[in-house]
């Protein structure tokens, strides 16, 4: 074979694989609503959640603005009105449908947001047809909406999570899946790291969000991880020692909010009959006292780890955490990595996602990429909080070491929990 055909080979792979992936991701978002009705497509829980209509078209807005009416030569436009409707919120691409009130979108119905979702496909296919180089901008392009479209699907089941748990009839989403009921686990291990000068953040290879670079040295004491994610179990000690009643836990922020909000519990968590229920995907359920705990915001993370004697790992403990476990413990949603050394601390991917106690800053150097694609990530740093993992709702392919997710320190409906760490004195 000469070198020329060679190479060829290897585009005309490497493009099939990209194909391949975009496909199966536009494909596994039309298979998670599979469930849904219309009805439940359309409603918003509450203003942080966005219906999963609104999911379904914002992620092919996504790929006809940024990447067909740019890229595929003679490209229609699906309809002129949904740049309004489903812009998220880039003030680059004009005004928008404010976020709390994506629920009153009624109209455009289900049924055209699909068969927008086709035509975008179409256009998709098509500039595949008339091939997408390796290496190139759209293939680029396409590398993010896919990714974008990943993020979606997991805030799509989030935001069915809070629609559900706000219904009377408490639906379930998806029938039970068999497992075994774990024992409480025993107190749980510490793994000890070292102090020193550490490198962080992603090292250029495969795909990574602008905000987990420049890869850059972090200056870290010595530390002790616990090798798994605080249970439930645990956090029903917290709450029958007072965790929530006693102020001396509570950053003042976190107490006004507790006091605000009423706080008592976990999001999602009910009482029968002196029983705590939770309301998940699978519905109503008793807690699970070996499961880790899920559905807290940053300030009941932080006031847990206070009251226990310990803290939040700041993101690059985590992060360090990481770096003996292999690829193939990080890939698939699993509620525990496989393959991993002996020592390795457990639940880091696919459990929860993780509270830490970094501020969501820019890296030494970040700078936001040039464009509209610059709104992705780099306005959002301020008063936000870096979680770290990935969590059991989190799609498959979509998990890094260096993944940053952040939010607000008063949220707790995305799929959250928390680790304890503690210094080496
Ligand atoms: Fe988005």
């Amino acid at each position: 074979m000469t070198r020329q055909l060679s190479v060829r080979r290897t585009t005309i792979q490497g493009q099939r694989i990209l194909e391949n992936r975009l496909f199966d991701t536009r494909h596994l978002s039309e298979d998670l609503a599979r469930p849904l009705s219309p009805e439940d497509m359309t409603v918003q829980a509450m203003e942080d959640a966005s219906p999963t209509k609104w999911h379904l078209a914002h992620v092919t807005w996504f790929f006809e603005t940024f990447i067909l009416t740019k890229h595929l030569p003679g490209y229609r436009v699906f309809d002129e009105t949904f740049n309004y409707c489903f812009n998220s919120y880039y003030e680059s691409q004009g005004p928008r449908q404010p976020r709390p009130r994506r629920g009153v979108l009624t109209r455009p119905s289900a049924e055209r947001v699909l068969a927008y979702r086709a035509h975008v496909d179409a256009g998709l296919a098509d500039l595949f047809a008339r091939g997408v180089e390796t290496g190139s901008e759209i293939a680029r392009l396409i590398e993010i909406g896919i990714n974008h479209e990943q993020q979606h699907q997991e805030l799509l089941l989030t935001d069915i999570l809070a629609l559900f748990a706000a219904n009377p009839l408490r639906p379930a989403y998806r029938a039970r899946r068999p497992h075994a009921v774990e024992p409480e686990p025993a107190a749980p291990g510490w793994s000890e790291f070292p102090g020193g000068l550490h490198r962080i953040g992603h090292d250029g290879a495969g795909f990574a969000w602008d905000n987990e670079a420049p890869r850059h040295d972090a200056l870290v004491h010595p530390f002790r991880l616990a090798d798994r994610a605080v249970t439930n179990a645990e956090w029903l000690e917290f709450m029958a020692d007072g965790g929530y009643r006693e102020a001396a836990h509570w950053l003042a922020d976190g107490w006004t909010a507790v006091n605000r909000e009423g706080w008592d519990a976990p999001l999602y968590w009910e009482k029968h009959d002196g029983q705590w229920l939770a309301m998940s995907l699978e519905g109503l359920l008793p807690v699970e006292h070996a499961a880790p705990v899920c559905h807290i915001s940053y300030y009941e993370a932080d006031a847990f780890a206070r009251w226990a004697g310990k803290r939040l790992p700041t993101e690059f403990e985590w992060e360090i955490a990481t770096q003996g476990i292999s690829d193939a413990a990080i890939a698939p949603v699993a509620a525990e990595p496989r393959s991993l050394p002996a020592d390795s601390p457990r639940q880091m991917f696919g459990a929860v996602w993780q509270w830490t106690l970094s501020a969501y800053l820019p890296y030494p150097g970040y700078r936001p990429p040039a464009g509209a694609l610059g709104e992705y990530n780099g306005k959002f740093m301020v008063s936000q909080q870096v979680l770290r993992g990935s969590s059991c709702a989190t799609p498959p392919g979509h998990t890094r070491a260096t993944y940053r997710n952040f939010f607000y320190p008063h949220q707790r409906w995305q799929f959250m929990g928390l680790r304890l760490a503690s210094e080496i004195s």
